[in-house]
């Protein structure tokens, strides 16, 4: 997870070319020299207003021309990092791509060409000599490099700071998922609006996350507070291997040989409950939810729907512990067919090669209800832990859910024939036996009467489920999970 080790394999390992993109540049060469620091090895640096010119060294004379930095460079014998920084305009020269292959294929023990920018088209030219890094967000230890060192300009200026130990920590957290540059501005405007650093500023340093996070629409925090696990009606399988692997997500309990759980899967039928498993999940665990609407992701720019979501997925990551929410995974990463000239497909693509690979602890919770528009590899064992199928609700389910959403408005369940209730709701989903408590609720309250098993009974017979309007889609539903999911 440390960028700093990552690039010190990087460079060890003798890739000739590497193409970092990194919005934070200075970042960005912090990381580079500590990374060649610890391999001894000498930084070069070309930009080009500057020219080329080796750290704590004057530039190369004529070196601003780039063919004349990149002839420079190979002609060198000893061994360098060569950080040519915003190479993306000089990367449609094709004599200076020309150029950048020539030196890399003449790269010499311990020299590594290193091209930076921000976004980066990689000519296919130099497609395979040339390795693609990018810089991830910054973890832990990096925000809290940071916050200690704003909070001590902050006292070098007599600047109130009264945070201890745990509300710094709390502080590092808050932050989590920015980038430096961002963190850093976020803590300053804190600290500026009311004159002083104090615990008052953990909140707003939070909200403000959300909605830096939520700025390009991508990524959203979502602040739910809508109880635990246990506010959920049946489930009961689910709910299970749920608090199971909560032990092992958040505790350092696991028994060893165990990997840490990565996702579900929940399909079903609507209106059963799987949106809320997500909510109330990350509330049950304590961690921080994020959704990812992948709608969003879709750009005209070729190249940019996957960008955005492997900037999404590592700004996830960054915040892990985390719950990833992806709703109606079908809509955005699995439609199939090429109408949109692929661009799904190579999501998917990029999605699936994160699940794989990524190391962070986040859990994903992927619900989907058009299950006939997943594409296989998703289904495929070892993506998710598991695949459920949230179902209808059965008689002693329904008991619950109705008890639970008549004691969320302050009624007494057992003031009601529950009995008689559940024997006359066959087929009513979670969200259709709450819409029929809010009914009987409005109805009793237009005539002026209390709540009673007869309103409830009556809004009942009002109502046609789902599960009678379209019978077919449901038995489809049902007849797809037999085999493929598990029962929720
Ligand atoms: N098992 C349940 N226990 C308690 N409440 C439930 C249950 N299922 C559904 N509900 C109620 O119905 C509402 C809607 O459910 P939810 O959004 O989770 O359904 P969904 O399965 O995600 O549906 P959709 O497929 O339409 O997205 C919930 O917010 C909750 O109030
Ligand atoms: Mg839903």
């Amino acid at each position: 997870m440390d960028n700093t080790n990552d690039l010190a394999v990087l460079l060890a390992s003798q890739y000739p070319l590497l193409l970092v993109e990194a919005q934070e540049e200075q970042r960005l060469l912090d990381i580079i020299r500590q990374a060649a620091d610890r391999l001894s090895l000498p930084v070069w640096t070309w930009s080009a207003t500057r020219g080329l010119a080796r750290d704590g060294h004057h530039a190369q004379y004529q070196t601003v021309d780039p063919h004349v930095a990149l002839d420079f460079v190979g002609q060198l014998s000893g061994p360098g990092v060569f950080v040519f920084a915003d190479v993306h305009p000089l990367l449609t020269d094709p004599l200076v791509i020309r150029r950048i292959k020539e030196v890399a294929q003449g790269v010499r023990r311990g020299q590594t060409l290193v091209l930076t920018g921000p976004r980066n088209e990689v000519p296919p030219e130099i497609e395979s000599l040339a390795h693609q890094w990018s810089l991830k967000p910054p973890g832990r230890r990096e925000l809290h490099q940071l916050v200690k060192r704003t909070l001590d300009v902050f006292v070098a200026r007599s600047f109130p700071v009264v945070v201890n130990a745990e509300e710094i920590e709390q502080m590092v957290d808050a932050l989590r998922g920015l980038t430096i540059t961002e963190a850093e501005r976020l803590v300053q405007r804190e600290a500026l609006r009311d004159g002083r650093i104090s615990p008052a500023d953990i909140p707003a340093l939070r909200t403000a996350k959300a909605e830096l996070l939520n700025s390009d629409g991508i990524l959203e925090l979502v602040e739910a507070d809508v109880g635990t696990l246990d506010t959920i009606g049946g489930l009961n399988g689910l709910k299970s291997w749920l608090r199971l692997r909560r032990r092992v997500m958040i505790s350092d309990d696991a028994l060893p040989g165990l990997d840490p759980p990565r996702g579900v899967l929940l399909t079903g039928v609507p209106g059963c409950g799987k949106s809320l498993v997500a909510k109330t999940l990350a509330h049950s665990w304590g961690l921080p939810l994020v959704l990812l609407d992948p709608s969003r992701l879709y750009s005209k720019y070729i190249g940019e729907s996957e960008q955005r979501l492997t900037a999404a997925l590592s700004t996830v990551e960054a915040m892990a512990p985390a719950v990833l929410w992806i709703d109606e995974i079908e809509k955005g990463l699995a439609s199939s067919g090429d109408a949109d000239g692929g661009v799904s497909r190579r999501l998917l693509g990029t999605f699936l090669r994160w699940m794989q690979e990524r190391e962070g602890d986040v859990f994903m919770v992927a619900t989907a209800n058009d299950v006939s528009a997943l594409p296989p590899e998703l289904l495929r064992r070892g993506r998710f832990d598991e695949i459920f199928f949230v179902d209808l609700p059965g008689t002693d389910e329904r008991a619950e859910i109705l008890s639970i959403h008549l004691a969320k408005r302050g009624w007494d369940p057992a003031g009601f024939d529950l009995g008689r209730l559940v024997a006359a709701s066959e087929g009513y989903s979670g969200a259709e036996l709450e819409t029929v408590v809010v009914g009987a609720l409005y109805r009793a309250l237009a005539d002026e009467d209390k709540l009673t098993t007869g309103s409830l009974m009556k809004e009942l017979a009002a109502t046609v489920p789902l599960s009678v309007s379209r019978r077919e889609d449901v038995v489809a539903l049902r007849t797809w999970a037999d085999g493929r999911a598990v029962f929720a």
